[in-house]
């Protein structure tokens, strides 16, 4: 088989990239190790940054967005008895929305399946050879098959475990990592949930109640890296929220069927430049954020964009500038994120190592934020995303 670009992993980079490269005019074929079911069941995240929603809709696939999303223009912060609550249109303009990740993910599939875009589903990349040459290669494993799929340019976009950073020479791309001692145990639960946004720094560790609609409630807790979910019984998970939520009597988060359940270790990792060769990365592939600010997908999909600008022009003129400056760019997007999801996991979790001294720190600065408006702006402007600016 043959492509103009080979993409690998069909999940939100992979997705959103076939689709702007398919309004750009330029073709692609997407290989996924796992089966459409999975992908599209993968509850991870829900906040949708403007320049995410624009990408949908720019792309005509907002309906069901649209009609089934919550608009979130609220956030708070508890801490110690006090409530910080950002008004995030008052300061910044702006909101987020809410709409699960694997909701986009399904309306992606449709669509690609309606326009008769190349997915293959159940398709392994086992590697990729001549990357450095005219005709990349991706070798890939379907239905006990070895096959090969030929490009012009591959586009990496399979996540952190994926195959195509590792099939960078060493020596050629630097790793830059931060590995937390803790996770997040994250549940979905038949219950309505807060009104707002709702993010704690309580003494027994970090909590956080979001929403997937007015039933569905999207919760997280912070827990020992090693520790294994099926310990926390649907009662332990509920009394503990309950108690970092400073809501004692139980009165205020309503408890509900927990229906799913994930666990995730925190960690930051760029890797840089985000290209070797006709090897182009994108999202988790290669950068991860902590999850604390909501802005995984968001940068998987800034990525993309970019990507297919760069390609676009490339298909479209024979010129390589945008394409050779792809990696600087996302790159001065890529940290500052990964700036700010840092100070915000650093912010609102406990870290038992670091003792008193640092934990009387981390007040400070929350009361500070509480009286500041200056502060909270600073906070706002940063979760609601920055402008995506064109390659
Ligand atoms: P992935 O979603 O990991 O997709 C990669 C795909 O590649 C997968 O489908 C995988 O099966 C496939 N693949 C892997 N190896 C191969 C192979 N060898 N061959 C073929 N295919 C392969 N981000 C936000 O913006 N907002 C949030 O609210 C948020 N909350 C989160 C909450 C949690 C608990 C977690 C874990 C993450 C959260 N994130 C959030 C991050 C976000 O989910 C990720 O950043 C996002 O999934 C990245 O998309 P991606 O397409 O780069 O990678
Ligand atoms: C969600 C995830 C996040 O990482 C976050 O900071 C806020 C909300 C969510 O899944 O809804």
């Amino acid at each position: 088989m043959r492509t103009q670009v080979g993409i690998i992993g069909a999940g939100p980079a992979g997705l959103f990239l076939a689709h702007l490269l398919r309004q750009a005019g330029v073709e692609s074929v997407i290989l996924e190790s796992r089966s459409r079911a999975y992908v599209e069941s993968r509850v991870r995240a829900g906040v949708l940054e403007a320049g995410t929603v624009e990408t949908l809709s720019a792309l005509g696939l907002d309906a069901r967005m649209k009609r089934e999303c919550m608009i979130d223009d609220g956030l708070d912060i508890r801490f110690r008895g006090k409530t910080i609550h950002l008004d995030l249109p008052g300061l910044t303009g702006q909101h987020v929305v809410i709409y699960g990740q694997q909701e986009v993910v399904k309306d992606l599939i449709a669509s690609c399946i309606s326009l008769g875009q190349p997915l293959e589903f159940e398709a392994k990349v086992t590697g990729l050879t001549s990357l450095d040459g005219e005709r990349p290669e991706i070798h890939y494993l379907q239905g006990g098959e070895d096959k090969v799929l030929t490009c012009d340019f591959i586009a990496g976009c399979d996540g952190y475990h994926g195959v195509s950073r590792a099939a960078v020479p060493e020596g050629k791309i630097t790793h830059y990592e931060k590995t937390y001692d803790f996770a997040w145990l994250g549940v979905l639960s038949r219950s309505p949930p807060l009104p707002d946004m709702t993010y704690t720094n309580s003494d027994r560790g970090f909590a956080l109640c979001s929403r997937r609609s007015t039933q569905v409630s999207r919760l997280y807790l912070q827990v020992g890296a090693d520790e294994n979910p099926e310990a926390w019984s649907d009662a332990r998970f509920w009394d503990e929220l309950h108690q970092r939520m400073f809501d004692a009597d139980k009165v205020e988060i309503v408890e509900g069927e927990i229906f799913q359940r994930d666990m995730a270790r925190l960690r930051s990792f760029i890797a840089a430049p985000m290209q070797y060769g006709r090897l182009y990365l994108a999202g988790d592939a290669v950068h991860i954020t902590p999850p604390t600010g909501a802005k995984g997908l968001n940068l998987a999909v800034a990525d993309v964009r970019s990507l297919a600008g760069a390609l676009g022009h490339f298909y479209r003129t024979s010129q390589r500038d945008k394409l050779a400056r792809y990696s600087e760019h996302c790159l001065k997007r890529v940290w500052r994120t990964v700036g700010y999801s840092t100070r915000m996991t650093e912010l609102l979790h406990k870290f038992p190592e670091q003792g008193a001294y640092r934990r009387e720190l981390q007040f400070a600065e929350l009361d500070f934020i509480h009286s500041s408006r200056a502060a909270q702006a600073a906070i706002a402007e940063q979760y609601v995303g920055m402008p995506y600016e064109p390659i």
